[in-house]
């Protein structure tokens, strides 16, 4: 197989991380004899500094020419005093929209041997994996109005949630076609008791639904789901939900396994390229010091060779090495008890590459 792979690093950790992840892609490459191409290009504040905008036109067309897109990380204190148009971040939201990556995955699962790492028990996290498809182009985030305004004297303030029918059906859609390939089971997450929104939702996945005989839908009012997340998380296995329930809930999920360096994402689009990325940010406090824990975007390359180019086995094969070195007592330092010892950026890729081409 041939493919070309856009990466994009970014700022701070992002480079350290991408390289990981770079490094990870090439060694897949040669185990399993598929040809992969990677193109370089700015966003965020290296796009400010060097093209004087966080998303240059050279960037998209890079991007929307691409099998895949990869992304590190962007932003940083150098930025934060630029107008909000011209901060890094615009530069990641313009991508997500410009590419239509409406589809963001989010998996979490359990580490054996990072059990003490999360703030819950064992027997709450223990075997825990599941996976949040969270809408991203849609919703309150986007829609308009969004303003202040003057009401009979007094300020005033709205916000949009707006979706059109075919945004629901097509994350919806997704969400199922990923049940299929795993336990057959869809949570469809909303507020159907208050929002109508949330009742077109409801319709629109009884729709879908009839479409997939052998998948089993569940409704869950979103209260409800923030807290079955913690009484009993393994109830889970793919949840489906808008915008900013989705945007939540994930939040509150990733604190089952831990640290943020573990998890990763993909946010696919229904034709061209998708966007992989891990969910941290730039770490402007361990950027440089060769301390990053380059997992989470070693684990959204798995996603990469999965949802991008159909390649399961290479995919398990990532993960697996991963479950393995961790296993083995690596850690990096986010990963690490006070006292224990701990692995560089550089070291920790080192070790899961090691382990790749040996397991190959
Ligand atoms: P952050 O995710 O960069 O860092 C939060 C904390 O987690 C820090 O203490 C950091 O050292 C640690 N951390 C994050 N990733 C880690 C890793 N891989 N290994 C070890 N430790 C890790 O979030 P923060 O500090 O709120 O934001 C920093 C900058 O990143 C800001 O400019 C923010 O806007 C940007 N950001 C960018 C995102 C993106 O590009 N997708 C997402 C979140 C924040
Ligand atoms: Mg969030």
């Amino acid at each position: 197989m041939k493919k070309t792979i856009a990466v994009l690093p970014g700022d701070g950790i992002g480079k350290e991380v991408t390289k990981g992840a770079v490094e990870v892609l090439k060694a897949v490459g040669q185990c399993f004899n598929h040809q992969f191409e990677f193109v370089y290009g700015l966003i965020g504040g290296g796009a400010i500094d060097q093209e004087g905008t966080p998303l240059p036109s050279s960037t998209k067309q890079m991007c929307g020419k691409a099998d895949a897109v990869l992304l590190g990380a962007v932003g940083g204190p150098k930025w934060d005093s630029l107008p909000p148009h011209m901060r890094p971040e615009k530069g990641l939201l313009g991508l997500r929209k410009e590419l239509d990556v409406y589809a963001n995955l989010r998996p979490v699962s359990f580490y054996e041997s990072l059990v003490d790492s999360s703030p819950l028990k064992r027997e709450y996290i223990e075997n825990v994996d599941f996976i949040i498809v969270r809408e991203l182009t849609g919703g309150l985030y986007f829609g308009k109005p969004s303003e202040r305004a003057q009401h009979n004297g007094e300020e005033s303030v709205v916000d949009t949630l707006f979706y059109k029918r075919h945004e629901m059906k097509r994350i919806i859609k997704t969400a199922f076609d990923i049940a299929s390939i795993r336990n057959k089971r869809v949570t469809s997450v909303d507020k159907a008791n208050v929002l109508e929104s949330s009742r077109m939702w409801r319709e629109v996945a009884e729709e879908i639904a009839k479409d997939y005989p052998d998948v089993a839908l569940e409704h869950m009012l979103v209260d409800a789901a923030a807290m079955k997340l913690i009484q009993n998380p393994k109830h889970f296995d793919v949840v489906v939900t808008e915008n900013m329930f989705g945007d939540i809930l994930s939040d509150e999920a990733s604190m089952l396994t831990g640290s943020l360096g573990m998890l990763p994402s993909a946010s696919l689009s229904l034709e061209g390229p998708s966007l992989y990325e891990p969910i941290h940010g730039s770490a402007p406090d361990i950027a440089g010091t060769d301390k990053a824990n380059p997992i989470a975007a070693i684990l959204s390359v798995a996603m990469m060779l999965r949802y991008s180019f159909q390649l399961e086995e290479e995919a398990k094969h990532v993960e697996q090495a991963v479950e393995q070195v961790l296993s083995a007592g690596f850690r990096t330092a986010d990963l690490a008890k006070p006292g224990q010892s701990y692995l560089s950026t550089t070291k920790m890729i080192e070790e899961i590459i090691d382990t790749i081409v040996d397991d190959a």
